[in-house]
């Protein structure tokens, strides 16, 4: 089972390497935030729950946000391998993981970080646009659509995020980049940490990330 784990601040890159990783992969994306923003738009408990702490720039519990993970995990499609998008965010939801891996018979084969300075990140989120159908992302100067509000890749309408308003990025930044740091120390300690730098233009930061899959011994397809 290929597990891979893609870390990064809020804006770093990661909802845009996640499928062209998964594509050379051939393995599924979880990504806790698209899992959570799916139950807010359902109207579910969990959504509900999970709106508050969304809505305020902090993370969801752990104890709710490592079961909706696990649920996923075990679904037949991702038997073979995974790439998780912003799981794990806390060392608690590292040591989860590690644990439910263990009992598989298996552990995370590589965790790469997607490195950004804070400023660039600052500029990336303000000028976000996401697709509704399947949150595909794009910005309005960096990577823009080719018709204005338009998805290239599915023809549904792009959207701006709730929590890309200005002070919502702020409280993202400043709730959540020292767990960010702890995640980042328990990979460095497993020794699969491995960075690339994220302020390249996508194709480069895409093709960085493949070659750190295969240095890691992860199999890269194509
Ligand atoms: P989540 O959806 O995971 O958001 P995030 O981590 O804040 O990350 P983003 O989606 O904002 O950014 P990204 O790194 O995917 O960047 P993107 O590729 O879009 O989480 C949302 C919320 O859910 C959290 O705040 C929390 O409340 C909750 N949550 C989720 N997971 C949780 C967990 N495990 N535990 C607890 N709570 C959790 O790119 C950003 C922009 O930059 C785009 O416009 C893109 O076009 C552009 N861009 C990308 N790459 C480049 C590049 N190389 N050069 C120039 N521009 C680029």
């Amino acid at each position: 089972m290929n597990v891979v784990v893609l870390l990064g601040a809020p804006g770093a890159g990661k909802g845009t390497q996640a499928p062209l990783l998964a594509a050379r992969l051939g393995v599924p994306v979880i990504a806790t935030g698209d899992l959570f923003r799916a139950a807010v738009r359902d109207g579910t408990p969990l959504g509900v729950e999970a709106r508050r702490y969304m809505d305020a720039g902090q993370l969801v519990p752990d104890e709710i946000t490592v079961k909706l993970l696990l649920e996923r995990l075990a679904r037949p499609d991702a038997a073979a391998g995974v790439i998780l998008d912003g799981f794990p965010r806390t060392a608690g939801q590292a040591e989860a993981l590690d644990a439910a891996l263990a009992e598989r018979g298996t552990r995370v084969g590589a965790a790469l970080l997607v490195d950004v300075p804070a400023d660039e990140l600052v500029r990336r989120l303000s000028g976000r646009w996401i697709c509704r159908a399947a949150g595909h992302p794009y910005h309005e100067v960096s990577s823009p659509p080719r018709a204005a509000g338009v998805c290239d890749l599915d023809g549904s309408e792009l959207y701006q995020r709730t929590d890309d308003q200005p002070a919502t990025i702020r409280a993202r930044m400043d709730q959540q980049l020292g767990a960010l740091s702890q995640v980042i120390e328990h990979y460095r300690a497993s020794g699969v940490l491995r960075t690339v730098d994220g302020l390249q233009p996508i194709e480069v930061v895409s093709n960085a990330l493949g070659a750190e899959l295969a240095a890691a011994g992860v199999v890269v397809a194509g």
